[in-house]
Formats: C-alpha cells, sequence, structure tokens
C-alpha cells in the first residue's frame, strides 16, 4: 500500500491539517515537529506516528527521517512542510544568524530529506515527494529577503528534482500556497486560505490517480493580488 507518509511541520498549521485529513482518508502517518507536547496531542488525535527533532541540525534532519522509515516500514510519499519565517527587515538589518537559521530550516533540511527519500524511492521504483515552496517564490517584496530567497532556492531545487525523480519513477510536486492563516505570523489573517484548505489542496496532488504526476500547483486566497 503506497501510503505511508512523513510530514515535516505537523505540530501547527497546515502540516497539522494535513495528518488529520490523511487520516481519515488511511494514510499511516510519520509526524515531526519540535514542540512535543503537540505532537503528543496530534497523535493522541489520529492514531498517527511521530517524532521530535529540530530541522536546523542536519544531523537531525537525517536522523528522523531514518526513524520514520524504520516505523513506517518505508516513506511512500515525503511532504516537506516544516519552515519558518522569523525575521521580516530590510536587508540592511538582517543578522548573520537570521540568515543562517532560514537557511538550515527553509532550504537544507528539505534537500537532505529529499535526498535521503529519493535515494530509497529511487531504488523501489516508487514514491512521492511533495515539496511546499510559497507563491513569495512567484513575487518579490521588500522586507521578504531571507525568506523568499530560501523559497526561490527551494523552488529551484524543486524543479530539478522533478527531473531526476522522473528518471527513477519517483513523483515529484512542487506546492505554492498563498497566504495561509496559522501560527506563521503572530497576526490572525482570517481573509487568507484555512490550514484546512491549504491543506486540502495538497491531499489533492497525494490522491491524484497513479498514472498523473501534479508538478506544481499555485493557490492563493482570492484577496491575494501580489502576482
Ligand atoms: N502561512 C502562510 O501564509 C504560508 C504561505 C505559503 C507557504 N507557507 C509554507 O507552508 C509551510 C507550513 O507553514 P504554516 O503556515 O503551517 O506554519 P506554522 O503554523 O508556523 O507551522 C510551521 C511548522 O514548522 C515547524 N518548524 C518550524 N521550525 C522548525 C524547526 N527548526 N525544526 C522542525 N520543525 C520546525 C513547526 O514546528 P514546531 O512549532 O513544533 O517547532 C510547525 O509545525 C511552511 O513551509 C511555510 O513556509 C506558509
Amino acid at each position: 500500500m503506497d501510503k505511508r507518509v512523513m510530514v515535516t511541520g505537523a505540530t501547527r498549521g497546515i502540516g497539522r491539517e494535513l495528518v488529520r485529513q490523511l487520516t481519515v482518508l488511511g494514510y499511516g502517518i510519520f509526524a515531526t515537529g519540535r514542540d512535543a507536547a503537540l505532537l503528543e496531542s496530534l497523535k493522541a488525535e489520529t492514531g498517527c506516528a511521530g517524532g521530535v527533532a529540530d530541522l536546523s541540525d542536519p544531523e537531525q534532519a537525517v536522523g528522523i527521517y531514518r526513524q520514520a522509515a524504520a516505523e513506517l516500514g518505508q516513506v511512500d510519499v515525503l511532504i516537506n512542510n516544516a519552515g519558518l519565517n522569523n525575521r521580516k527587515a530590510p536587508v540592511t538589518d538582517i543578522e548573520l544568524a537570521d540568515w543562517e537559521l532560514q537557511y538550515a530550516v527553509n532550504l537544507r533540511a528539505p534537500m537532505l530529506l529529499c535526498r535521503e527519500a529519493l535515494k530509497e524511492m529511487g531504488e523501489r521504483k516508487s514514491g512521492h515527494i511533495v515539496n511546499v515552496v510559497s507563491t513569495i517564490a512567484k513575487t518579490a517584496q521588500p522586507n521578504y529577503a531571507i525568506y523568499s530567497a530560501m523559497k526561490y532556492g527551494f523552488m529551484g531545487f524543486t524543479k530539478c528534482l522533478i527531473k531526476e525523480g522522473r528518471e527513477k519513477n519517483v513523483k515529484v510536486t512542487a506546492v505554492y500556497p498563498g497566504g495561509t492563516d496559522t501560527d506563521f505570523r503572530a497576526e490572525q489573517r482570517p481573509e487568507y486560505l484555512s490550514a484546512a484548505s491549504a491543506a486540502r489542496m495538497i491531499v489533492h496532488c497525494i490522491e491524484a490517480p497513479a498514472d498523473v504526476v501534479v508538478h506544481d500547483l499555485t493557490y492563493r486566497p482570492m484577496v491575494e493580488s501580489n502576482f
């Protein structure tokens, strides 16, 4: 059964909704996040498996993939969803630590996870990797330089992975959600997509018929106009 899914960033927001929706559809889930209490509550709610890892640490990123593969038996679908935008500021105000954290979590960790997954999925000639990018990679605005740089990088990486995956019969999907009302930002944005709606579009890509690969999916709330 091609239904064993690893979801990063599953303790909150889009990732948490992904676990809820995929569990209902019969998928076996290994969920990851940093917040142990939130992860435990998700396990209790959905019956998913999971483990705590700080993805800013490359050893923990690779280690949690190994743990997911061991506990699920294998990872059929990897969803690289974890991410953050901790620093919205002019380039002149950005500190080295801001750059390094966003590189580590938004770009290095998902690249490492893709590498690990593609090795195994490529051997099996089957699998699906879904990378959660952002509509930020389709626009440009002041004060978003670091986050944009990492998401543009992730988009470029994923475009190459789509081609390498194709050679191994591994599906690769880049999703580009627009603004979503989650803990991602301090203020509430009820006019944005709900986390459930953002997750549902990702589920749609995973549930596509076997002879279909969705390479890119861009979706936005109607209020979003920066494209
Ligand atoms: N919200 C938006 O408007 C929006 C729009 C487009 C794309 N996206 C993308 O969608 C993805 C999910 O965002 P969201 O809105 O659901 O955000 P969220 O509610 O803030 O959730 C982010 C998730 O990422 C995890 N995470 C953050 N830093 C981590 C680290 N160092 N190690 C491990 N896990 C870490 C968090 O885990 P803990 O809390 O347990 O640390 C949490 O589960 C991100 O990649 C984001 O860039 C969001």
